[in-house]
């Protein structure tokens, strides 16, 4: 089987671009930063039933990374991620170098001003201004029917509804539910860094969501009791917290109390060891 076509430079993914709509068909686009796992690859079978062809970006953005953060050793796999690509029916991955991302003179930012704030907009000081940028130079560059996000990155998901229907990129976003390990650990590319032991308390998130989810669907609607729960799992498996937060699940404003009728959403980010972990899950008052 021969692999999807690796586009290099935004010359060569307009023409491309440009020949598929002569044509008439509908492009999907899957965003990610590479080192693929199930959880992006269910993206990229759903671009397929969505959409005539779909195609993927592969690009570790340095913009959304902090300077203490980990770019340099965030994990690589260009060719199991090219042949993972071609299984899920992927035709062409955009693979730029960040001196072709961001150009000598590079100075436009985008900037989603509410629904960045708070959470990972607090914790990440200038992250979701590096993923709205490149996001939106993605989509101004695919011009894509349709483009899918996890909802493992809840915060991200919104900040990208927002920017593509502010910028009118004409994009339909499609979120698509976490992809979890058989245990519950939500997958993710940064798993790869956790240690024997850590990859076994790292399930202290994904417990504490489910038990607060349960507690919730049970009729507590006590935020203050919810939270509570989490903290108390995050506790027995010495994770270190950096936030446990209850927020109405489209704006993401904080909330104090449940109520019947609006979703809401429970969002955690934990450090085990030196590896941040980030999970949600919905919460439905019952
Ligand atoms: P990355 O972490 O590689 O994730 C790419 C896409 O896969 C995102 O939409 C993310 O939410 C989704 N994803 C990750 N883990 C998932 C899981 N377990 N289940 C379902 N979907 C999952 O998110 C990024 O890259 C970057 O910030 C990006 C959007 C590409 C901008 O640089």
């Amino acid at each position: 089987m021969s692999g999807p076509t690796v586009w290099k430079t935004p010359a060569e993914v307009r023409a491309w671009v440009r020949s598929v709509q002569q044509r008439g068909q509908r492009i999907a686009l899957v965003p990610t930063m590479g080192f693929l796992h199930d959880g992006h690859l269910s993206l990229m079978r759903e671009g397929a039933r969505r959409a005539d062809v779909v195609v993927a970006s592969i690009f570790v953005n340095p913009m959304q990374f902090g300077p203490k953060e980990d770019l340099s050793s965030y994990p690589r796999d260009t060719e199991g991620d090219l042949a993972r690509c071609a299984s899920a029916g992927v035709v062409g991955v955009y693979m730029p170098e960040p001196s072709t991302m961001y150009p000598p003179g590079f100075q436009t930012a985008v900037l989603v001003e509410q629904v960045s704030q708070g959470l990972d907009g607090e914790k990440r000081p200038g992250h979701f201004r590096g993923v709205a940028t490149v996001v939106a130079k993605l989509l101004a560059l695919f011009r894509p029917d349709v483009a899918l996000f996890g909802e493992k990155d809840y915060q991200q998901l919104q900040v990208i509804a927002r920017l593509n229907a502010d910028l009118e990129l004409g994009a339909q976003i499609v979120g698509m539910p976490t992809i979890r390990e058989p245990d519950g650990l939500a997958m993710s590319s940064r798993n790869s860094y956790l240690g024997p032991d850590e990859r076994r308390r790292a399930l202290g998130l994904s417990r504490g969501l489910f038990a607060a989810q349960a507690l919730a669907a049970k009729g507590e609607a006590d935020v203050a009791r919810l939270v509570a729960v989490i903290r108390a799992e995050l506790a027995a498996v010495q994770a270190r917290e950096d936030y446990v937060e209850i927020c109405d699940a489209r704006s993401l404003v904080k909330l104090t109390q449940l109520e019947k009728g609006s979703p809401a959403r429970v969002l955690v980010a934990a450090f085990m060891g030196t590896t941040r972990l980030i999970d949600n899950v919905a919460l439905t008052l019952g």
